[in-house]
C-alpha cells in the first residue's frame, strides 16, 4: 500500500511540506520490504535499512579506512525483533509524541492540566511517549525510491493521555556519505506537545575494535555545548542549567575527548542519575550567543569518531539541545547483528558498548515555561508545523 489512510488535508500538507513526489517510487528496491522486512535506501559511500516499527533506521553501512564496510548502528537482523524484544530499548526509533521524560506524566495547556500515561521509574514519569508510545507502533511507509524513504503516523486523540490527533511524516534520504533526516508533526485538532527525537544507537567499529567492544574510546566533540539541563537522580529535569566547567566530566566543547575518558572519575558517579556513571545528559547547544549561524552550512553541533575504524560522524540540525547517552544499562543482554562483531567474541552489546545521540529541544520544556520553548514544543491546528532536520555526514580519516 502506497498512501495511507488520511484526511486529505493531511495529506495535501505531506506532500507540500515534505516536498515529496507520492508516485510510485522509480526505484529498484521496490515498495516492498526485503525477506528481513526492512526497506533499504543508498547513495555512494553509505547504504542504510529501516523498518516501519518506530521508523527505525535498523542497518547503517560506510566503508573504514581499511575498505572494509562496517555497520555502525544497533538494530536486529529481522523487523519482526523489534516488536518481539521484551526490552525494547528504542533502537533506532523515532520517539514520540514527545521524546525524554515528561515530570510527574503531568503537564498543563492552557490552564487544563493532562495526565499522561506513566512508564518509567515505577510509574513516577513518562519516557518517550507513555508505553505505546510512537516507536512501539508500526509507521505506514509512503514513499520509498532508491535513495529515500517516508513514513507516516497518525497518532488519535487521547492516545496514552495527550490531548488531540498528530499527523507526522519521517523522510530520511541518503546523499553520498550523508544521511538526512526531516521530521514533520501536525497537530490538526488540539495543542498538544511534540518534541521527536531520532533514537539511534552507535558503534563506529560495528563492534570490530579488536582491543574492546565498548565505544569508551570513541572521541566526541560538543563544541557549542557548555551546559546542559540539570536533573534529579531518576533523570527529571529539576530547573536548573549548569555550567559544563573546563575539565569536568562533562566537558567536551574545550576540547575533544574519550567517552570513557573521565570514567573513573569521582565526579562519574551519579552523572546520569542515582548510582549510574556515565552519560545520559542533555547538553545544550548555544549558538545564537555568536551571532547569526545557518545550521545546514556552519560548524556541526557534535562530532564523534574512532581511530580504529577511522570512521568520523558529524552531526548538523536545527535543534537546540543534544541528549548523549553513553550505553550503561546495557548488560550483554541484547544481540548485535549478524553484520556486525568480532569472530571469537560474545555476539552481545556489553556495558558502554554503544552511544546514543539524539538531536532534540529542551527535555521537558512542557514543564519550564521560564525556559521559553513553547513555540518550539507546544503545536495546535493553524500553527506551523514541528520541524527537526538532521544531516549526518561520514568521513573516514586513514
Ligand atoms: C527510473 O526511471 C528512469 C527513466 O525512466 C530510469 O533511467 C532509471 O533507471 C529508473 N530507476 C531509478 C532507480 O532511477
Ligand atoms: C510490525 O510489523 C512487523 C513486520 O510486519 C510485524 O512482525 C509486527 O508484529 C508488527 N508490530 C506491530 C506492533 O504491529
Ligand atoms: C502529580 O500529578 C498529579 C496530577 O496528575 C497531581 O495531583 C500531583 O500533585 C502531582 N505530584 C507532584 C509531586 O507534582
Ligand atoms: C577528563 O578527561 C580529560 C581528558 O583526559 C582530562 O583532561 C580531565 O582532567 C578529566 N577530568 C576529570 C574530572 O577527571
Ligand atoms: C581506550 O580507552 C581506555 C579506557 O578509557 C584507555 O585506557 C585507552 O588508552 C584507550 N585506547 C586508545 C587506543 O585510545
Ligand atoms: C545506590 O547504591 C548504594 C550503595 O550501593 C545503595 O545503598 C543504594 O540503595 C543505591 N540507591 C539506589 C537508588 O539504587
Ligand atoms: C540486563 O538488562 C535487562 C534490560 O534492562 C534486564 O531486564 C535484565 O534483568 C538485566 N540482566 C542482568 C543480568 O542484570
Amino acid at each position: 500500500m502506497l498512501f495511507p489512510m488520511l484526511s486529505s488535508l493531511a495529506f495535501c500538507f505531506a506532500a507540500g511540506v515534505a516536498g515529496q513526489t507520492y508516485a510510485t517510487p522509480n526505484s529498484t528496491h521496490g515498495p516492498t520490504p526485503d525477506a528481513n522486512g526492512k526497506y533499504e535506501i543508498s547513495a555512494e559511500g553509505i547504504r542504510a535499512r529501516f523498518v516501519p516499527y518506530g521508523a527505525s533506521i535498523s542497518d547503517l553501512f560506510v566503508v573504514d579506512k581499511n575498505g572494509v564496510e562496517r555497520d555502525i548502528v544497533l538494530g536486529f537482523d529481522t523487523a519482526g525483533e523489534f516488536t518481539t524484544d521484551p526490552y525494547h530499548p528504542h533502537l533506532g526509533s523515532v520517539p514520540g509524541r514527545y521524546a525524554n521524560r515528561i515530570k510527574n506524566s503531568t503537564f498543563t495547556i492552557d490552564g487544563t492540566t493532562y495526565k499522561v500515561t506513566p512508564n518509567d521509574n515505577n510509574g513516577l514519569n513518562t519516557l518517550h511517549g507513555g508505553p505505546d508510545g510512537w516507536d512501539y507502533r508500526n509507521f505506514t511507509v509512503v514513499a520509498h525510491t532508491a535513495d529515500s524513504i517516508t513514513f507516516s503516523i497518525v497518532d488519535p486523540d487521547g492516545k496514552e493521555g495527550f490531548p488531540g490527533e498528530v499527523v507526522s511524516y519521517i523522510t530520511y534520504t541518503l546523499s553520498p556519505n550523508t544521511w538526512h533526516i526531516k521530521m514533520v508533526a501536525l497537530a490538526t485538532t488540539k495543542k498538544t506537545p511534540i518534541m521527536l527525537s531520532s533514537h539511534t544507537y552507535w558503534n563506529l567499529d560495528g563492534f570490530a575494535h579488536p582491543d574492546t567492544p565498548t565505544a569508551l574510546n570513541h572521541t566526541v566533540s560538543l563544541p557549542f555545548s557548555g551546559q546542559r539541563v540539570g536533573v534529579d537522580g531518576i533523570l527529571i529535569p529539576d530547573g536548573t542549567i549548569l555550567p559544563n566547567a573546563k575539565g569536568s566530566v562533562n566537558d567536551f566543547w574545550s576540547a575533544p575527548k574519550q567517552m570513557g575518558a573521565n570514567l573513573t572519575s569521582p565526579e562519574m558517579l551519579g552523572n546520569c542519575g542515582t548510582n549510574c556513571t556515565g552519560y545520559d545528559n542533555c547538553f545544550l547547544v548555544n549558538r545564537a550567543q555568536n551571532g547569526p549561524y545557518d545550521w545546514r552550512t556552519s560548524d556541526p553541533i557534535a562530532s564523534v569518531w574512532s581511530d580504529f575504524s577511522g570512521i568520523k560522524l558529524d552531526i548538523y540540525t536545527d535543534q537546540d539541545a543534544f541528549q548523549v547517552y553513553s550505553c550503561g544499562f546495557q548488560n550483554g543482554t541484547l544481540p548485535i547483528k549478524s553484520s556486525q562483531g568480532l569472530e571469537g567474541r560474545r555476539r552481545v552489546v556489553e556495558k558502554y558498548g554503544c552511544i546514543v545521540l539524539e538531536v532534540q529541544d529542551w527535555i521537558d520544556g512542557i514543564n519550564h515555561p521560564e525556559w521559553g520553548r513553547e513555540k518550539r514544543q507546544v503545536f495546535g491546528p493553524g500553527d506551523e508545523p514541528y520541524v527537526l532536520e538532521a544531516t549526518y555526514v561520514f568521513s573516514v580519516d586513514s
